[in-house]
């Protein structure tokens, strides 16, 4: 009971305290820079650093320095801010200590005024950040104030912000910069994809640029009155037709968070105690619409967060509504009474993701009546959120339920909700020093390298280098001159490989990374499906043995995609035709056991599995270690809805690897990625081409002429005879066995990659075991090999399950321990 208490008594305490101290959450890491002034810059109570005062090596300041003495400033928050400029004639970089990776906010003050010979209006330029690009060819409006403001998970311990004027004779500048932590539960990893409808995922490393930020119904807020420094903007411009609807009154009483609803960072209290609601409401009026609408760029996709919060009901239940984006309904009968679990005036959010085919260049957002009986012709909106995503995420199976929205919310806030009242106990013990220290944190060491590399001469050190996230944030842009830098402008000399989708050449990035280009032939529109395919599924897959993507640069309609660099190429080349020398068994073993591991994580890894289409050894590439990694997914395809067992499609993939059932029906499962496999486990097994038109008409296809040895059990006919003396017969036996079922006739008696996976696994122990006790000679492991394989010739028919039952029996002798472990192991990544 005491103990009860007393965790109320602390809960209270933490919410009446909020609502005094409106700036709860302390970051992290805090910069704010003004850019070319002398002097620091007080806005509220923020102090803005000069950004002359960070450092010593700036000499001559005068080039890049522009004040704005002339010009009258915008009179908009910050307007101070304004006055100054840091003006750049070449590509310059502002470094940032990290403290904590995670979330934060980048906001960048863009005015361009006109100072003597520097016009500022003339400006085109870029800006990076990590490796991502925030702007592009950006020309900041003229006569007006800008504030872009973009969120981005740093993944390293400096951010490095990159300025690069766009062709030799333009400038880039800036007036002030941001850099601020965030809590990482600000943006959730998944949203509701509103058509069709779906999960999103892989939010949480998306780079999101913020449009539009409203307080709908509400007065302008400003960073000051923000509990992370936001701005919220009045929402009457964007308004349809103000004359149906109405401002409810100010809610004063207390809004209420819960467990998988806001918190006190997600809007500032403002946001939900004022909304914008149907106009003759609780009468018997017309079905109504209320829609906003917003200008956004059409070739992009957008992250939509509405907030709400019922400060309206006098009952509890019976406000229902209709949600829609572009006219795609988002939600129907919404009901923020179960989402705030039955309690009135409660914080609360939802997102939905809108992608890119469905955006046009002006956005509607609307809240219409419901049909519902129980409903009443009523609907309201809190504040509306429009933040543009770059780089690609995932789709996930579809949900459609708002169920799962709580169990969510719920999975995820709860655990960080603990976190949060800790911090926020500390932030109000801590409030007083911090202020005390805030002049220390903002200046903070950070260097200006363009500048200072141009007073001592420097070039090279001018340059920053890009360093690429391997692990972590995936599939984001890389600016096309970093590329062509990286291959020496695309060298035929640097060419590694030509497929159908055009060139891949070998790059080095500026922190001597090896990556591999591919870059595609812009005129095919089927390359760009497959762009699309790859980038889409590697963006979200991430496995040891599938091959990473690093990033992708589309701009100037080039399609390029950036992959981990293999150094040991295709697993084709060592089997034959390049004069390598040859695998020994047991690395052919590991790289099969590899690439079988990528492609059971392909078929079951993910909600949906995917299906690669083209399976084949030119396609499982080797690191310097002979690790296997499978590569190539622009024909891959999100497998089968839970319902159907198979795709229809067009037949696709590489001859000679082309599973028959496939061919015949044109349908479409993982079994016809086994096939394959087999097929690629033969050309192991043989060290010879799929179709080699050079042999006898009998021997032209791989498959079809080694399964009829195979169901002979005459194994021997086909082993590489480079090492067909140092396979032990067991593990060879084991190894045909799973080629014969991966060839099965028909996909239905074929295993599954886990299957496979598990043989292969089994081939390796017989492999393995006890090499060292028999010192048994070439000549006897043939002999002994084809009374073996003929016992299991003898026992087919029966399914895969019992043929693993039959073999162990068979090798009662192996250590089962041993076997397992391994697997265990192996698994237990
Ligand atoms: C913003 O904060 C100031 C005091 O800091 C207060 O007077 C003002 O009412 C606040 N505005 C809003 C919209 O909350
Ligand atoms: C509201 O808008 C949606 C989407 O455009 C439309 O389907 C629906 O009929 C509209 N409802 C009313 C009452 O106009």
């Amino acid at each position: 009971m005491a103990i009860g208490r007393i965790g109320v008594s602390f809960i209270i305490f933490v919410v009446i305290s909020l609502r005094y101290i409106h700036c709860a959450f302390i970051p992290k890491d805090e910069y704010l820079i003004d850019c070319g002034s002398l002097t620091n810059t007080t806005i509220g109570s923020r102090v803005f650093v000069a950004d002359v005062s960070l450092s010593s090596t700036l000499t001559t300041a005068s080039n890049n320095l522009v004040s704005n003495s002339q010009n009258s400033v915008p009179s908009s928050y910050g307007s101070a801010l304004f006055r100054t400029a840091r003006v750049f004639t070449s590509p310059s970089s502002y470094s940032f200590p990290i403290q904590v990776h995670g979330r934060h906010f980048i906001r960048l003050y863009f005015f361009p005024f006109v100072n003597g010979s520097s016009n500022l209006a003339a400006a085109i330029f870029g800006v990076s950040a990590q490796d991502v690009v925030l702007l592009d060819n950006f020309q900041p409006q003229a006569e007006s104030a800008t504030v872009k403001e973009f969120s981005l998970n740093i993944t390293r311990d400096t951010l490095v912000l990159k300025f690069v004027p766009s062709g030799s004779t333009s400038l880039a500048f800036v007036n002030a910069i941001e850099v601020v932590s965030i809590p990482d539960n600000l943006i959730r990893n998944t949203a509701q994809i509103v058509n069709p409808r779906q999960k999103y995922e892989g939010l949480s490393g998306q780079l999101l640029e913020t449009i539009y930020r409203i307080n709908m119904g509400g007065p302008l807020v400003l960073p000051n009155n923000d509990t992370l420094w936001r701005t919220w903007e009045t929402d009457e411009i964007y308004l349809h037709k103000s004359n149906i609807s109405q401002v409810t009154p100010t809610y004063t009483g207390a809004i209420k968070y819960v467990k998988g609803g806001a918190t006190q960072e997600t809007a500032p209290n403002v946001v939900y105690a004022t909304a914008r609601r149907l106009a003759f409401v609780n009468m018997a009026s017309p079905r109504l619409n209320l829609t906003w609408w917003f200008n956004v760029d059409a070739n992009s996709k957008y992250l939509i967060r509405f907030h709400f919060c019922d400060t309206v009901s006098e009952a509890a239940g019976k406000l229902l509504f209709n949600v829609y984006i572009n006219t795609l309904s988002a939600d129907k009968n919404f009901n923020l009474f179960n989402l705030a679990n039955g309690s009135l005036a409660t914080a609360l959010f939802m997102d939905y993701v809108l992608e890119a085919k469905d955006v046009s260049a002006n956005l509607s957002i609307s809240i219409g009546t419901s049909d519902s009986l129980n409903a009443l012709p009523d609907a309201i909106l809190n504040g509306l959120e429009i933040l543009k995503i770059d780089g690609f995420a995932s789709v996930v199976e579809s949900t459609g339920s708002k169920k799962n929205f709580g169990i969510l919310l719920g999975s995820i806030l709860g655990a960080v909700a603990v976190v949060i009242m800790v911090v926020i106990v500390l932030s109000l013990v801590l409030r007083k020093k911090k202020v005390a220290k805030h002049d220390w944190k903002t200046w903070a060491p950070f260097s200006i390298d363009g500048l200072t590399s141009r007073s001592t001469g420097s070039r090279t050190s001018n340059e920053t280098a890009f360093t690429i996230a391997q692990k972590g944030i995936l599939g984001y842009r890389i600016p096309f001159s970093m590329l062509q830098e990286a291959t020496n402008n695309f060298d035929e000399n640097m060419v590694i490989g030509v497929g159908g989708f055009g060139k891949v050449y070998k790059g080095v990035l500026r922190d001597e990374t090896q990556v591999a280009v591919k870059r595609g032939n812009p005129t095919s529109q089927q390359g760009l499906n497959e762009f699309r395919t790859e980038i889409e599924l590697l963006s979200r897959l991430r496995h040891r043995h599938l091959v990473s993507l690093i990033g992708y640069c589309d701009e100037k309609n080039e399609m390029i995609l950036v992959y981990e660099y293999m150094e040991k190429g295709t697993l084709r080349t060592h089997l034959y035709g390049s004069g390598l020398p040859s695998l020994s068994w047991k690395q052919r073993l590991e790289i099969c056991i590899g690439s079988a591991r990528g492609l059971h994580h392909l078929h079951t890894g993910q909600a949906k599995a995917i299906i690669h289409r083209d399976i084949k050894s030119a396609n499982i590439l080797l690191d310097e270690n002979l690790l296997a990694k499978v590569a190539d997914f622009g024909l891959s395809k999100t497998g089968p809805e839970l319902d159907q067992t198979h795709i229809s499609t067009a037949v696709k993939g590489s001859f000679g690897y082309l599973d028959p059932e496939y061919f015949r029906r044109q349908q479409l499962t993982e079994k016809s990625d086994v096939y394959s496999f087999g097929v690629v486990l033969h050309e192991v097994l043989c060290a010879r081409p799929v179709i080699d038109p050079t042999l006898p008409r009998k021997m032209v296809n791989l498959a079809e002429w080694g399964i009829k040895w195979l169901k002979r059990g005459e194994l021997e006919q086909l082993v590489d005879p480079g090492i067909a003396g140092s396979i032990r017969p067991e593990s060879l036996r084991k190894f045909g066995e799973t080629i014969m079922k991966c060839l099965a006739d028909s996909g239905v008696e074929c295993p599954s990659m886990g299957d496979v996976l598990w043989n292969l696994e089994y081939a390796l122990q017989l492999q393995e075991f006890d090499s060292s006790v028999s010192a048994i000679n070439s000549t006897n492991r043939i002999s002994e090999l084809s009374p073996l394989v003929q016992s299991i010739n003898a026992s087919q028919g029966i399914t895969s399950g019992e043929v693993d039952a039959l073999s162990l029996n068979d090798h009662s002798n192996v250590s089962m321990d041993n076997v397992f472990s391994q697997l265990i192991n192996s698994e237990g990544r």
